[in-house]
């Protein structure tokens, strides 16, 4: 399964990366995590140090990876991949450490043609951690155009339950049918019900909602792992597995 995870800037994005690809390894799947945020963190979530995550080389750009290509998606991972301590092999495509470099176009193209090429052989799940913003879906190709399914992580306001109904008329245009919305950061039960009635209103079909935990935010000062989240933590993300797994998802385990 390919998962590309979207939505508004500072909604939970990288969390809910490193919470799901954390899930799946602990099933025993085989769990590829591509980081294309500019300003990469979602290695420091799967375990690995500031510097650590630093070092993680960044894919080529532009890249034609495939069949007739420059290289193919198991070279990728062997040569640019990187085991965390969560047991999920970390990608990283976009970096920016040089003001006024130019565009990032050129990264994404890579990670779309990876996307395309990755076969089931070398990773049960491939998941994207997306950069904030729709422009994954206008952008040439559109980077997440051979995802099997898009989670656009919603917090409790109506802004970002537009976002996820905007990035579904763009997924559509790329033919992606599996699209859903995942509440975030959801304080109590007017939250949940602020996020199923406003999904039902934008159209945006619902793969669950997540509480706001503590936790995170303690173990993101404490740079601990998702691998150390409490069980209810777990229970929550284990509840949107069980939702893409319905959803036809099915990923093989080792
Ligand atoms: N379920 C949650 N409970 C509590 N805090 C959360 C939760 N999800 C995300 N956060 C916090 O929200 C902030 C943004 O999360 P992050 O995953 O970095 O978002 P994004 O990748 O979308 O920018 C971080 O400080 C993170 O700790
Ligand atoms: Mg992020």
């Amino acid at each position: 399964m390919k998962l590309g995870i979207v939505g508004k800037g500072g909604v939970g994005k990288t969390t809910v990366s490193a919470l799901l690809a954390a899930a799946y390894a602990r099933r025993g799947a085989r769990v590829v995590a591509i980081d294309t945020d500019s300003n990469p963190n979602l290695g420091m979530s799967l375990g690995l140090s500031f510097a650590d995550t630093d070092a993680v080389p960044v894919l080529p750009r532009a890249l034609i990876v495939g069949a007739g290509g420059d290289t193919s998606s198991e070279d990728l991972i062997r040569d640019y991949g990187r085991c965390t301590p969560a047991g999920v092999t970390l990608l990283s495509a976009i970096r920016v450490n040089e003001a006024a470099a130019g565009c990032t176009c050129a990264g994404h193209a890579t990670v779309r043609s990876f996307l395309g090429d990755v076969l089931a052989e070398h990773a049960d799940v491939t998941l994207v951690d997306m950069e904030a913003g729709l422009e994954h879906l206008s952008r040439s190709g559109g980077t997440l155009a051979y995802a099997d399914v898009l989670l656009v992580v919603m917090e409790p306001s109506r802004k970002s339950v537009i976002t996820a109904a905007r990035t579904m008329a763009l997924a559509d245009d790329l033919g992606l049918e599996r699209v859903y919305g995942l509440g975030n950061k959801a304080r109590g039960q007017g939250d949940i019900e602020f996020f199923h009635a406003a999904a039902a209103e934008h159209g945006v079909p619902l793969a669950g909602v997540l509480a706001h935990h503590e936790w995170v935010g303690e173990a993101d000062r404490a740079a601990a792992p998702v691998t150390d989240a409490p069980e209810e933590v777990t229970r929550d993300i284990d509840a949107v597995v069980a939702f893409l797994d319905r959803a036809g998802a099915k990923v093989g385990a080792r």
